[in-house]
């Protein structure tokens, strides 16, 4: 597997694949690798002939108090199992690679109203770090396609929306979360779980399922469900950030009409912020139509 921590030295790479007609494919990633993030890989290695994937901690997308100084740091597990999944090149920059401007009156990347909600309510700024960095790295990698993860879908959904506003020239592939067998999402902050928290973590899931179940079964008082999940996770030690019903491209509330759904959940155990979310498609209702054959 190649290594680059300077821009120059990619550019340089990828500019030979692109001669040579490769397909590149792009998994940006802060590391901390787990099984989530390679199925990422996996996705890449089936639909582009050179992988590149990125790890970079990005300081822009942390806010006052958040976990910047914390957050795991593994990159020589994370180069094997790169390597070991068949991945092509690594490009782990140091952060005066990335911001050689530095942090202040930095040109940002915002999208409104998409990132406003859910998570940005709560990490204002969030988004425009994320929106910010990625946009980077495929001005500087200049890939055929890049992916994400299912797992964080408002940040999946707000890189498509920037990603058509700004004409990036690349295809945008969500590729589904990865669970543990209790159904919790694999996340590099489940490592900051003790034993007994990570059992109830699970509950997050099963709270979106509950939910889900409830919505297919024809159940349109949203609010309520909401509100249930919420005393459910409460009930089990989380402190609710939201729960909340949404339409699954705007991520505005769901109205009883919208058949293409998506239920959004942020709470936290003690000082870890887990984060999940689920997917449901209503039935369209079904029309009689009149025939006058009777
Ligand atoms: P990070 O949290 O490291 O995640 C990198 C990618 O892995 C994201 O696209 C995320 O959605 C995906 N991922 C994480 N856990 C997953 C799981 N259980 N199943 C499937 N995919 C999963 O997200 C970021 O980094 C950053 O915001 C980044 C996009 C790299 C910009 O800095």
């Amino acid at each position: 597997m190649e290594f680059f921590n300077t821009r120059d030295a990619l550019q340089t790479a990828l500019d030979m694949r692109r001669l040579t007609g490769q397909r590149i494919g792009l998994v940006p990633t802060m590391g901390n690798l787990h099984e989530g993030h390679l199925a990422l890989v996996d996705e890449a290695r089936k639909r582009c002939g050179y992988v590149l994937a990125t790890i970079f901690i990005n300081p822009l997308q942390f806010g006052p108090g958040e976990d910047l100084a914390n957050y795991p740091r593994t990159l020589e597990e994370d180069l094997e199992k790169l390597a070991s999944r068949g991945c092509d090149a690594v490009f782990v920059p140091p952060d005066h690679e990335m911001y050689p401007n530095g942090l202040d009156n930095l040109t940002l990347v915002t999208v409104p109203g998409l990132s406003e909600r859910h998570c940005g309510k709560s990490r204002p700024g969030h988004f425009s770090g994320v929106c910010t960095v990625v946009s980077k790295l495929f001005n500087l990698t200049q890939p055929d396609a890049a992916f994400f993860g299912e797992k964080d879908y408002q940040q999946l959904q707000i890189i498509r929306k920037m990603a058509g506003d700004l004409c990036f020239p690349l295809d945008i592939i969500g590729v589904p979360t990865v669970r543990l067998p209790s159904g919790l999402a694999m996340s590099s902050r489940n490592g900051y779980l003790d034993e007994s928290q990570l059992l109830k973590a699970a509950t997050l899931y099963q709270c979106l399922q509950i939910a889900a179940d409830r919505m297919q079964q024809g159940d349109r008082q949203y609010g309520k469900i909401e509100q249930a999940a919420c005393s459910r996770l409460e009930q089990a030690g989380f402190i609710v950030d939201y729960f909340n019903i949404s339409h699954a491209d705007t991520l505005e509330p769901a109205t009883d009409k919208d058949r293409q759904l998506v239920i959004l959940a942020a709470a936290r155990l003690g000082p870890t912020r887990l984060i999940d979310n689920i997917r449901c498609s209503l039935p369209v209702a079904s029309v009689s139509i009149a025939t006058g054959m009777e």
